[in-house]
């Protein structure tokens, strides 16, 4: 494509001209966004790039070494790369708490402060980089519905607590399908080029009610088991967005002679345009009974499965 290795080389230069020997400090979400704006700044300043990477425990499963393993020290690119292992200290702050604002504010803020704590351990940084792209400027961070219904949280959007002399947004003319483009263009995996939505508050609005530890393995598992399934099945490219997450509720069931008191997990998918409105996907019996069967057997925890025909509105996408 001529016109994105147009855009990937002006970029490359501009950035260049820009932060001179200075360093910038990014967040990494390990979303398409900010993978490309990584992408692109490594490209261009190499080490002069610094990414922090935090791992809240509310990522898919698996998804936090994927991250590390394209930015990396064993990665392809050439940054530095700080993992933060922040798991326990939000399983602790978010500990007690079920009210679903409440939830995301803490999510969000604990974000901010391990950023901060980041940053002035590197010292002296000139330039935050951010991965803004072109719709989130014309929605100005404010605009866009889920702002309203729900206090929207995106890794992207930080608050300038710290004194940066500049921000660059390499991406801030750009729509969606243009940034996965440069996206391939720079050599990134299509798995992380073309991967669904992921809120900011990860799986965080997927498990209603108190976060904990083994709630979040019980989410992980299901919803890698749901994901796999409808790879297999080959749904993966029509659906829009899927899949599970837990319910507050638990009930009686039977596993062999034994009683049971487990949870159930609720399977989602969408299809939608705009993700302002959004219909539930009208997946294949076989392939959601082959999740229930397998979610069941495999995932310690659960005895029932819901699937959610619930479209957008009156429901949202995620739940909370
Ligand atoms: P809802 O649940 O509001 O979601 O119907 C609409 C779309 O937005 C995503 N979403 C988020 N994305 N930070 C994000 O970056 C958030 O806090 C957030 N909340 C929801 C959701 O996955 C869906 O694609």
């Amino acid at each position: 494509d001529w016109k994105m290795d147009a855009f990937v080389e002006n970029t490359i230069a501009e950035i260049r001209e820009k932060v001179g020997n200075g360093r910038v400090l990014l967040a990494l979400s390990g979303g398409v966004d900010s993978s490309v704006a990584a992408g692109l700044l490594s490209k261009a300043i190499g080490k002069q790039l610094t990414c922090v990477f935090v791992d809240h425990g509310l990522l898919r499963k698996n998804e936090g070494d994927e991250v590390e393993a394209i930015f990396g020290p064993e990665g392809q690119f050439d940054l530095n790369f700080i993992r933060v292992n922040a798991q326990e200290r939000y399983y602790n702050k978010l500990a007690g708490v079920t009210e679903p604002e409440a939830k995301r504010k803490i999510i969000g803020e604990e974000f901010i402060r391990i950023f901060e704590e980041e940053a002035k351990k590197i010292g002296t940084v000139e330039f935050l980089a951010q991965g803004t792209i072109y719709p989130d400027v014309v929605e100005s961070g404010l605009g866009g519905e889920s702002a309203v219904i729900k206090s929207h949280h995106n890794v992207g959007g930080l608050p300038d607590f710290v004194d940066f002399k500049e921000i660059i947004e390499p991406l801030r003319d750009l729509f969606k399908d243009e940034v996965r483009k440069a996206g391939l263009e720079l050599g990134l995996p299509e798995r992380l080029v073309f991967r669904q939505p992921f809120p900011g508050p990860g799986l965080g609005v997927r498990i209603i009610g108190e976060v904990t530890a083994e709630k979040v393995r019980i989410v992980q598992d299901a919803d890698a088991i749901y994901r796999e399934e409808i790879e297999n099945a080959g749904l993966d490219k029509t659906i829009g967005q899927y899949f599970a997450a837990l319910t507050n509720m638990r009930s009686v069931g039977v596993m062999g002679d034994e009683r049971t008191y487990d949870y159930a997990v609720a399977l989602r998918a969408v299809n939608t345009i705009d993700f302002m409105t959004a219909e539930a996907a009208e997946i294949p019996y076989e392939v959601l009974n082959k999740v229930m069967s397998r979610v069941i057997n495999e995932v310690r925890g659960v005895n029932r499965i819901f699937y959610d025909l619930t479209s957008k509105p009156p429901g949202t996408i995620e739940f909370e």
